[in-house]
């Protein structure tokens, strides 16, 4: 066990884990932070996505150490008060989710992809998203909900 101190979602936790734990894990049952979700574990569906320093990153197998020192928001953390991100909007508002378990993690590559380019191309869209699985294929209606952010891009 080790003490590791991590910030999420504007708050600093010091939490005494393993420092292997992965990430989600200590999101999930030390912090009780169960937006990012547990899908295959081996970052290869997209479910656990969260920002770290604002970039989309995958949480379910790297160990926390790894995060010691950097910004983590979850989903949980793009809202202000009540009010949804514009992000987060959008995809409720096209209806994106069926099941809805992979949606955080897309909300999460979204948010991060416009982050880093506000106005993305197809291409950029395609790239944020590859490592993301929706397997009740809702693809069409998270494709609307990024096409009402960015605009009609064509294929994604
Ligand atoms: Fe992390 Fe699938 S649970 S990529």
């Amino acid at each position: 066990m080790m003490s590791i101190s991590l910030q999420v979602n504007g708050e600093t936790h010091a939490i005494d884990v393993d420092p292997a734990t992965p990430l989600l894990f200590v999101l999930r049952n030390y912090l009780g932070l169960t937006g990012a979700k547990l899908g295959c574990g081996l970052e290869q569906c997209g479910a656990c996505a969260v920002l770290v320093d604002g970039q989309s990153t995958l949480s379910c197998s790297a160990a926390v150490s790894d995060f010691q020192g950097k910004v983590i928001a979850t989903v949980e953390g793009l809202a202000q008060g009540d009010q949804l991100s514009r992000v987060q909007q959008a995809f409720v508002s096209a209806g994106a989710a069926q099941c809805g378990y992979c949606i955080p993690g897309f909300v999460v590559a979204v948010t991060g992809m416009l982050e880093s380019d506000p106005n993305p191309d197809a291409e950029a869209i395609q790239e944020a998203l590859s490592s993301h699985l929706c397997r009740c294929g809702s693809h069409g209606r998270i494709k609307a909900a990024i096409d009402s952010l960015v605009g009609p891009r064509g294929a994604s």
